[in-house]
């Protein structure tokens, strides 16, 4: 069999391995990969915006199935678009991926279906969410309405961080804004809660918790993410319950009810508030570095789930966990998530230990005549699984020494609320 994977992220090495000791598969090719793929995969450099050209690629190839990782290409149909084509996708359409795309569209449906959500309201000029911002109670959360990979949020303690918002996010900070919305800030501990749908069933695909602050302690700006720990501590059979009933179950009914169903990851963002919880976001794929934390931990072949999602026959198919722990922690590029030097040379990855506890996938990084660059701000993730979380951080920290990359930096307490 063939696979096509979409993506160039840690997400899509991992998946990209995951697939490659399915033993069932002759042939990966990853949509552009990087310096990790390439080792295992066809890496091909088509433009992820056009369409077509995957589109003849794909057929000129006779790629079985594709899995798309990232959510722009999900946003914007190219999965519809490929099925036109009798292409096998594995992925939402454009309308379930509305759920990342628009934030008010997610708002809303929270509002018709009832589901827990923060109170919000929302703006269409800079005027009236300024007004409203002098009166308000602090903190409050101000997002720019289009997707922004978790950037385009600020927590806002004050009138003054409230305006910079508005102005920054107006002004185009995070692509053209027609409307933001402003929310109640949740006190709780956030937790990422993963299900893969085939459009009819879905089934639990683990836990975890991201650390999306750039530095240690959550300080700083929102990253993309900075390490990972799986399972979530917080979950429970109870917990498990009340999300799925109180929140994928009618988000899944709002769906039907515009015409339209959910194949793929569907990757749920919540607080928990004294143990209850609170939609904060939808994304509609695996979450970056969730994903590469918690595919260690599948038992069940990657390539066996997926083809029962787009056969939908998920349903008869179980999927089992490895009783372990997994952390991940990234190394990125200095000066992230704001300007960092490119095309920088690491060196030593061969002196990195690889086995099957441990795992090395690469993110922002290519392959230039036999040696490897960083060419993005998250660069390397470093993911190790053992019986317990301090023993598999103390695997990563060994790792990253023997790499000791001096042009990334990386936080040292990823997993502090499960690590003493
Ligand atoms: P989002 O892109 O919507 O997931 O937001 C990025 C991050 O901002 C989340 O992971 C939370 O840490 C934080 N956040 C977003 N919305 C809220 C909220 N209503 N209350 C508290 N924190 C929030
Ligand atoms: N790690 C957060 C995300 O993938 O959106």
């Amino acid at each position: 069999m063939k696979v096509g994977i979409i993506g160039s992220g840690g997400r899509e090495h991992a998946i990209c391995e995951k697939l490659n000791i399915s033993g069932k598969i002759n042939k990966i090719f990853c949509f552009p990969g990087n310096a990790g793929t390439k080792e295992i995969a066809e890496n091909v450099n088509l433009d992820l915006d056009d369409f077509k050209s995957i589109k003849n690629f794909i057929l000129e190839k006779k790629i079985d199935i594709i899995i798309v990782g990232p959510e722009k290409p999900l946003v914007e149909g190219l999965v519809d678009y490929l099925e036109e084509f009798k292409i096998k996708v594995f992925g939402p359409n454009k309308i379930a991926s509305q759920l990342e795309g628009s934030k008010i569209f997610t708002k809303k449906l929270c509002e018709k279906y009832k589901i827990p959500t923060a109170k919000f309201e929302i703006f269409k000029n800079r005027e009236d969410a300024k007004q409203f911002c002098e009166n308000c109670d602090y903190p409050k959360v101000i997002k720019a309405n289009n997707i922004a990979s978790g950037k385009g949020v600020y927590i806002c303690n004050n009138n003054n961080d409230a305006k910079i918002a508005i102005t920054e996010i107006f002004d185009g900070k995070f692509g053209k804004a027609k409307s933001i919305i402003i929310e109640e800030f949740l006190k709780g501990e956030e937790m990422s809660f993963f299900t893969i749908h085939d459009g009819i069933a879905f089934k639990n695909f683990s836990t975890a918790q991201d650390h999306k602050r750039v530095l240690e302690g959550d300080k700083g700006k929102n990253t993309g993410g900075m390490g990972a720990y799986s399972p979530s501590r917080l979950i429970s059979e109870g917990l498990q319950q009340k999300i799925i009933t109180k929140i994928i179950q009618p988000t899944l009914k709002g769906l039907y009810e515009m015409g339209s169903v959910y194949k793929g990851f569907l990757y749920t963002g919540l607080m928990i508030v004294n143990n209850e919880p609170y939609l904060i976001e939808y994304n509609v794929r695996m979450g970056d570095p969730e994903c590469q934390t918690i595919l260690p931990r599948l038992k069940t072949d990657l390539i066996d789930i997926i083809l029962a999602c787009c056969d939908k026959k998920l349903n008869q198919l179980k999927i089992e966990w490895l009783n372990k722990k997994s952390l991940c922690i990234v190394l990125c590029s200095n000066g992230y998530p704001d300007k960092f030097k490119k095309n920088v040379e690491i060196v030593g990855l061969e002196n990195i230990k690889i086995n099957q506890n441990n795992f090395l996938y690469h993110a922002g990084t290519i392959n230039k005549n036999n040696k490897v660059y960083a060419v993005g701000g998250r660069v390397l993730n470093f993911v190790s699984i053992s019986g317990e979380f301090d023993q598999a951080k103390k695997n990563i920290i060994s790792n990253l020494n023997k790499l000791n990359w001096n042009d990334g930096f990386y936080r040292k307490d990823i997993g502090y609320k499960v690590i003493k």
